[in-house]
């Protein structure tokens, strides 16, 4: 079982390194793209938001409104226009069309620079300021993401630099959830839910029994918010505690989005 596991995160990672070559070739440093024009987006990157602890050990944070209305319009239009890839952990979910379209985002564009500095001040001295390419991804119906920790086992390499990383910190943001939205859960097994909230009646978690009947960790896609966890342990290990799973989207749909700061390990 753990051995599989391994293998299986070992190919999905090189996957999305290839697509993210392919991405740098497509844009090379300063060249302008077609997308939208954004001088007057008034995104702001101090837009106030709410945070929420959901665990200490690791460290998960909820952040409700992370994201603004206009944000959230503009990252689900671009998508619209343009999800080249698939996001997956293994071959076997792209064979059954259950992996989300990808779309990699122009990195110059200013509402992707807005996020990332929104997501570098929250950070602050937890990562480096250097972030891997963003990318929003569309979740339709049977749409899910395997078991997986975004941090890998073996070190990421910078493509141009060649110096290696990994993926310490993670952000996924739920962009966009469409109002008849079933399931999309970022389900954490491993995670008990905090013992100090009612979860009849929060908007953003619920528990799932996991696989030994324990409860563990499912966090709503609630519309503009995101959900933070450090994925790597002081001595620099993944922490296996953090693996998690998009559960199958079964009714709407869903638009995400990663934010992965790069820790080089130099
Ligand atoms: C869509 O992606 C292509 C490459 O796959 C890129 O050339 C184009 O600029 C992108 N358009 C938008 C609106 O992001
Ligand atoms: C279920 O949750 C418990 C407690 O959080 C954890 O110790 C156990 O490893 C989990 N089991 C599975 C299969 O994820």
């Amino acid at each position: 079982m753990t051995a599989l596991w391994s293998v299986v995160f070992v190919a999905a990672v090189a996957v999305l390194s290839k697509n993210y070559g392919i991405y740098s070739e497509l844009f090379p440093a300063g060249a302008s793209t077609e997308v939208a024009t954004t001088a007057d987006t008034g995104c702001d990157e101090y837009h106030g938001y709410q945070i929420e602890f959901l665990s200490s050990d690791p460290l998960m944070i909820r952040i409700p409104n992370f994201i603004s209305p206009a944000e959230s319009a503009f990252f689900t239009g671009i998508l619209a226009q343009n999800f080249t890839y698939r996001l997956y952990v293994n071959e076997e979910d792209v064979k059954n069309e259950i992996a989300p379209r990808l779309a990699v985002l122009d990195q110059h564009d200013p509402y992707v620079t807005c996020i990332l500095n929104r997501a570098q001040h929250f950070l602050g001295s937890m990562a480096s300021p250097d972030f891997e390419l963003l990318s929003v991804a569309r979740y339709g119906v049977s749409h899910q993401v395997s078991l997986h920790t975004d941090a890998s086992p073996e070190p990421l390499e910078d493509p141009k630099t060649k110096r290696q990383f990994n993926r310490r910190t993670s952000f996924f943001v739920y962009v966009h959830s469409s109002d008849d939205l079933e399931g999309g859960e970022t389900y954490f097994p491993q995670i008990p839910p905090p013992s100090n909230v009612d979860l009849s009646t929060h908007p953003g978690i619920v528990a799932v029994n996991n696989a030994s009947g324990q409860p563990g960790l499912a966090v709503k896609p609630v519309s503009r918010s995101a959900v933070f966890w450090l994925g790597m342990k002081p001595d620099g290990t993944v922490d296996r505690s953090t693996i998690h799973k998009g559960l199958p989207v079964t009714k709407g749909e869903k638009i995400g989005m990663n934010i992965w700061a790069k820790h080089y390990l130099d």
